[in-house]
């Protein structure tokens, strides 16, 4: 079944509208239509948290709640989802839920501008989790900056909590949210408004269908970089397929020592799976935009972008990840193929990333760094990433990749070249990290200098070799 008609809960109550505006951002349609304020704009871009909002999804007939921002979410996503919104935290007759009465306690607001975006994070937090550690904290608060109370207040009521039994309203509504969420199953969304049309497929025979009919249609997976265009190049995106209903691409399998996964797949599902095999993703992961850019981002997103400083490339590279692209022609292209020049890769038109596959590597050592500015929710200056295999004090093979070095990620052939069957000792590390200065020519930009690039790839290729050497972790904390 198709429909025009987007679908989401709202206050205990199925809300509709008809062919939204598909640009529209779910906080303007929250502040301008709904005039809910509450719900702050700050940065417009992702980056500031103040315009948290937690959305509810069924999930093996749980709620999952995500925080996610709103200023760069577009209003068809909520179809089939609970919207949640800073207001609706307050019960009949006023009363505060937990977690603001905690803010009010901790003292954790001044002007309180960045407050509604606090509290709707640590309310993903606590209802998400039964008890809060420092880590869970830190994460769930990473997308939010405040620039008056400082963090200390924020986090002494977020640990507040763990005294809080968990009886709030939304566990009294939980049901009746439940058997709404069902009904709302979601259907295939076909919207037009003016000069503009979304589609949403539940399958990938639709989705094929949609492509042929649409070739010049952009892809829309967790949109934290495509929704840019609009809120801040201030472009119109005519035509716009979203892949977010398929569940036939939201999926990680480990078969035959390879992993793969689905394009679709939310970067924090992803993070959890591939901590098993190699810990260095997840750290890096870990230091990916903030949680409310990995509720929605996706690994498929990350490599189609194909930025110089994409997190995930640089990893990929140096475990010859392989990309599967479906839709007008099925094809398999190793990873170190795929990026052919500045944001350009070998996807054609109406091809999209169906999944990733990546090998497992028993015998090898796996190391992954990077460098940005501020440790949390910001872009790497630097991103390098060693894939190691050691047998007898030599080195068998190896494969090394850097982001922020050239105009795509790439693998550092000459100096790979210069380790390759040689022994493992610091001698030959030092003769080989000036051949980066062959792989690369980094530039000059605003997050780092060329000669800044430089020597930070040549100390993260020794940090590699004596943290491997002396098996122990060099981390400056
Ligand atoms: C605040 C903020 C912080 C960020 N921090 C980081 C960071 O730390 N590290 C980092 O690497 N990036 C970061 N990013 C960039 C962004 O999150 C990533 O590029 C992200 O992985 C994009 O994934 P997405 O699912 O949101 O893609 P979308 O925005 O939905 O799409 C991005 C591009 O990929 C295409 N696309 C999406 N899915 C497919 C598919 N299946 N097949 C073919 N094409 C497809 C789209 O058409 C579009 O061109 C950040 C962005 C923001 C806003
Ligand atoms: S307004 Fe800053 S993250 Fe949305
Ligand atoms: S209380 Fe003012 S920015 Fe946080």
């Amino acid at each position: 079944m198709t429909s025009n008609t987007i679908e989401f809960i709202l206050n205990n109550k199925i809300h509709r509208i008809s062919n939204p505006d598909p640009n529209e951002t779910i906080l303007n349609f929250v502040r301008l239509k709904l005039k809910k304020t509450g719900t702050k704009e700050g940065c417009a871009e992702g980056g500031c948290g103040a315009c948290t909002i937690v959305l509810g999804e069924l999930i093996n007939n749980n709620i999952q709640y995500k925080a996610i921002n709103a200023c760069i979410a577009f209003l068809p996503t909520i179809n089939g989802k609970q919207l949640i919104l800073v207001e609706d935290l307050v019960s009949e007759g006023g009363k505060l839920h937990p977690v603001q009465n905690a803010m009010v306690k901790f003292h954790g607001s001044q002007c309180g501008f960045c407050t509604p975006g606090f509290v709707m994070s640590m309310f993903a937090m606590y209802k998400n989790n039964k008890s809060f550690n420092d880590e869970i904290i830190n994460e769930a608060l990473s997308g939010n900056l405040c620039r008056c109370t400082g963090y200390r207040p924020i986090i002494d009521a977020a640990k507040s909590l763990n005294k809080i039994i968990d009886n709030d309203k939304f566990i009294k509504y939980k049901k009746k949210i439940v058997s709404l969420l069902k009904k709302i199953k979601v259907k295939n969304i076909e919207i037009k408004n003016e000069n503009k049309k979304y589609f949403a497929p539940k399958t990938i025979i639709e989705l094929k269908k949609i492509i042929k009919n649409h070739p010049e249609a952009k892809f829309l997976s967790g949109g934290t970089d495509l929704s840019l265009e609009v809120t801040k190049a201030r472009k119109e995106i005519e035509k716009i397929i979203s892949l977010n209903s398929i569940k036939e691409l939201d999926f990680i399998y480990n078969k035959k020592n390879e992993i793969e996964v689905g394009a679709g797949t939310s970067l924090l599902k992803f993070e959890k799976y591939i901590k098993k095999y190699y810990l260095d993703f997840d750290s890096i992961l870990k230091r990916y935009g903030s949680v409310q850019i990995r509720n929605v981002g996706t690994i498929a997103g990350n490599i189609a972008t194909a930025s110089p400083i994409g997190d995930t490339l640089p990893l990929l590279l140096a475990l010859d990840a392989k990309i599967i692209l479906d839709g007008k022609k099925k094809e398999i292209i190793p990873i170190n193929k795929f990026f052919i020049s500045y944001r350009k890769t070998r996807l054609k038109k109406g091809q999209f990333i169906f999944s990733v596959k990546i090998p497992i590597y028993k015998k090898n050592i796996f190391k992954a760094y990077k460098i940005s500015k501020r440790f949390e929710d910001d872009i790497s200056s630097v991103c390098g990433s060693f894939n190691i295999e050691i047998d007898k004090n030599r080195i068998k093979k190896i494969k090394i990749a850097y982001g922020g070095m050239s105009e795509i990620p790439k693998r550092a052939k000459n100096t790979e070249k210069s380790l390759i069957n040689s022994n493992f000792t610091e001698k030959i590390f030092y003769k080989a990290i000036k051949n980066l200065e062959k792989d690369y020519k980094p530039i000059d930009d605003m997050r780092a200098s060329k000669s800044y690039r430089m020597e930070v790839a040549k100390n993260l290729l020794m940090k590699c070799f004596l943290e491997v050497k002396n098996k122990k972790i060099l981390r400056l904390n």
